[in-house]
């Protein structure tokens, strides 16, 4: 029998596997996307293309976008069946639970019947979605039955044009495109790890996209830029917000949107959505959630040394694009569909069972006690 090491709490520092599709900073590597800088990418890429390089390991030529975008936009067409099934969900749903039981449903009704369909299944996934969420939140908040084909042709301006029947502006949509991107990967995070988990039984890819939603729905990873915006409201100014939080630190209450399990200063992708929360802040003219956004990133530097990750300043770039709370943590989903797809792709091609051991730290052996005599 081999040596067993036991390791640290929550498997930190532990390399639990290989991967060609993203480096997280560690050991100066910088955040990557099968080899491109995140910047790179926020800066002059598209979800879309993002999509296509994680998926398929290659940026796309003009032509295979231009067939991969038309693609996603044709798959936001969803059956009647799993409208109906939208249509009963109670208004007050959780939005995570949606799409959690629509991905589900469509699994059922659509299912993978060999692995050779998964990139289209993947495709599938990241138009519908898209129409799920918007199809049940317009029905479930404004009993309105919406054309769920219809909303632009990019990811980023249908979920704007779906979830805050607005007008879309240019920079709002460059900035969900930007948030999308941003998103879309992470190495092995809770819920990726999930997916390979489930996808290395050889089980189906639906079932493997589901228990990454289950397990991104958490405050202590994807639920926290929803968290993160519920701290924000709570001020009404930066004095208030650093006093408050300040006292909550002695009271030993987590900050949401702080910290990181593999960063140890700061969250690459913070500047990037900053950068664009204080952009659209500006363009608002507001004068205080970016101020009190601020005041909490300088405190909570100063107290505990804990810098803002990418879903702090997600929570206000959202507010001011005019996306309900609720749904912030969904869109983390349909972004994140493109990394956990590309993790499955990654994890059947080279599978073995993913199956530690624990450490067992419970009773000695005992004998056992009839019931009767208990
Ligand atoms: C992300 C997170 C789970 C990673 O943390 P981790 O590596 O497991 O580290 P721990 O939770 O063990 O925290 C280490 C210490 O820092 C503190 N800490 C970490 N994040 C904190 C936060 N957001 N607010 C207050 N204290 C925090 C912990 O209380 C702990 O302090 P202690 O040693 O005095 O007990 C953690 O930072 C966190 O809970 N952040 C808030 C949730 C969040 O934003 N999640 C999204 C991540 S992208």
């Amino acid at each position: 029998m081999k040596d067993k090491k036991t390791i640290g709490a929550g498997l930190r520092g532990v390399v639990a596997g290989q991967t060609a599709i993203c480096t997280c900073g560690i050991n100066g590597s910088g955040l990557t996307y099968r080899g491109y800088d995140i910047n790179d990418l926020a800066k002059f890429s598209s979800f879309e293309e993002v999509s296509f390089l994680l998926m398929c390991g290659k940026l796309p030529t003009k032509h295979e976008l231009a067939n991969f975008t038309q693609d996603i936009v044709k798959y936001r067409k969803l059956p009647a069946q799993l409208k109906e099934l939208l249509e009963n969900m109670p208004k007050d749903s959780n939005p995570m639970d949606v799409l959690r039981t629509g991905g589900s449903f469509l699994g059922v009704i659509e299912p993978e019947t060999s692995f050779t369909e998964e990139l289209e299944k993947a495709k599938r996934l990241l138009g519908a979605f898209p129409s799920m969420l918007g199809y049940w939140y317009n029905y479930a908040n404004h009993q309105k039955r919406i054309d769920e084909t219809k909303g632009g042709d990019s990811v980023a301006s249908y979920l704007l044009t779906t979830l805050t029947n607005q007008q879309v502006s240019d920079e709002n949509q460059r900035c969900m495109d930007v948030s999308l991107i941003l998103y879309a990967e992470h190495e092995f995070n809770a819920s990726t790890f999930v997916c390979r988990v489930c996808a290395a039984t050889l089980s189906d890819y639906f079932s493997a996209i589901i228990g990454g939603i289950g397990t991104l729905r958490g405050p202590l990873h994807g639920g926290a830029n929803e968290a993160a915006m519920e701290l924000i409201s709570r001020f009404k100014t930066p004095a208030e917000a650093s006093q408050k939080v300040k006292q909550a630190l002695v009271e030993k209450e987590k900050i949401m949107g702080f910290g990181h399990a593999v960063y140890s200063k700061s969250d690459p992708r913070n500047l990037v959505i900053k950068e664009w929360a204080k952009k659209l802040s500006l363009k608002h003219s507001d004068s205080n959630l970016f101020a009190i956004s601020e005041s909490i990133e300088k405190l909570m530097w100063d107290e505990k040394k804990l810098f803002p990750n990418l879903d702090f300043y997600s929570a206000t770039a959202y507010h001011f694009m005019g996306i309900s709370t609720e749904l912030f943590t969904p869109l983390f989903v349909i972004s994140r569909t493109s990394g956990w797809s590309s993790h499955i792709f990654e994890q059947r091609k080279n599978n073995r069972l993913i199956r530690p051991n624990a450490e067992y730290i419970g009773p000695e052996p005992t004998s056992y006690t009839p019931i009767n005599e208990r």
